[in-house]
């Protein structure tokens, strides 16, 4: 380790990831820690978080993790505070956990468009909460947030899903917006990504056309890690503000 100033822009910093037991969030945790990144990872599924780590340590990589409901404002302050306790400093917050149980509205699924706005938004506004005094009071951070290609483009069944994915990119935008010039903000948008998310449909017709899509046309969550490293790599001084990557197949 060479410092938060080390020799790829990535070693030595440390690294708060939501979702970090899955797909994306998981992928880019191995990705950074692998570049010399000490992870701090969140997520509820301790089991996959302990999975993680451990092939992190095995790899030669530092990484912790705590157990973290993104919808309770407290475990974002929990995982913020790891990061401080067990590294002294926090440069990156990524924002990934997400929820996508898709459906039509006339499914009135009323539970499910609850838990999306939660998870989606709430989630990522206790996270704000939660790292912002402290990237103001070291003078630098940077957050990362995982929106969607669903903020671009509204299509049946996914009208609360996208919604919410809008209100992510207003709410980066904003952040960017007020953040002056010591922290940045960076959204990356996937597209169809091969992970479970797909699976989180509880209409049946949904989640096999979802799946189904996934299938024919998904890459993997790595391509995100990669992005995700792309924005944190660069220099102070440069804002990399919006990543969008979907499969080449993707409409
Ligand atoms: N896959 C795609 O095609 C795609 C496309 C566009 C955007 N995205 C976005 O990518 C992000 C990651 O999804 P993924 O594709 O990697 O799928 P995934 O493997 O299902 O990951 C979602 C992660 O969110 C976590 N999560 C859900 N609810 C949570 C909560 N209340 N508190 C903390 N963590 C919670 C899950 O961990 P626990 O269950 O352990 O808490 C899980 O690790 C999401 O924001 C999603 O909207 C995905």
């Amino acid at each position: 380790m060479s410092g938060i100033d080390g020799i790829n822009g990535i070693d030595g910093k440390v690294v708060a990831i939501t979702g970090a037991g899955s797909g994306i969030g998981e992928a880019t945790a191995l990705l950074l820690a692998e570049r010399g990144a000490r992870v701090v990872l969140g997520g509820r599924r301790v089991e996959r978080l302990a999975e993680v780590v451990e092939r992190i340590e095995k790899a030669g990589g530092v990484a912790v993790s705590v157990r973290t409901d993104v919808t309770r404002r407290d475990d974002l302050h929990a995982l913020v505070a790891l990061a401080r306790e067990r590294f002294g400093r926090l440069d990156v917050l990524f924002s990934n956990a997400g929820v996508g149980t898709i459906s039509p509205l006339d499914d009135l699924r009323v539970d499910e468009w609850d838990e999306m706005v939660d998870v989606n938004v709430k989630g990522l506004l206790h996270g704000i909460g939660a790292a912002l005094p402290v990237f103001r009071a070291q003078g630098s951070g940077h957050f990362v947030t995982t929106a969607s290609t669903a903020a671009f483009r509204v299509v049946p069944n996914m009208a609360v899903y996208a919604g919410t994915k809008v209100a992510v990119r207003a709410i980066c935008e904003g952040l960017r917006q007020e953040a002056g010039d010591s922290v940045r903000v960076t959204t990356v948008s996937p597209g169809v990504i091969a992970t479970d998310f797909a699976e989180a449909s509880t209409n049946s017709q949904v989640r096999a056309h979802i799946t189904e899509m996934r299938d024919r046309l998904a890459i993997p969550a790595d391509a995100i890690a990669r992005a995700v490293a792309f924005a944190v790599e660069q220099p102070a001084g440069v804002d990399v503000n919006e990543i969008v990557v979907r499969p080449t197949a993707q409409a």
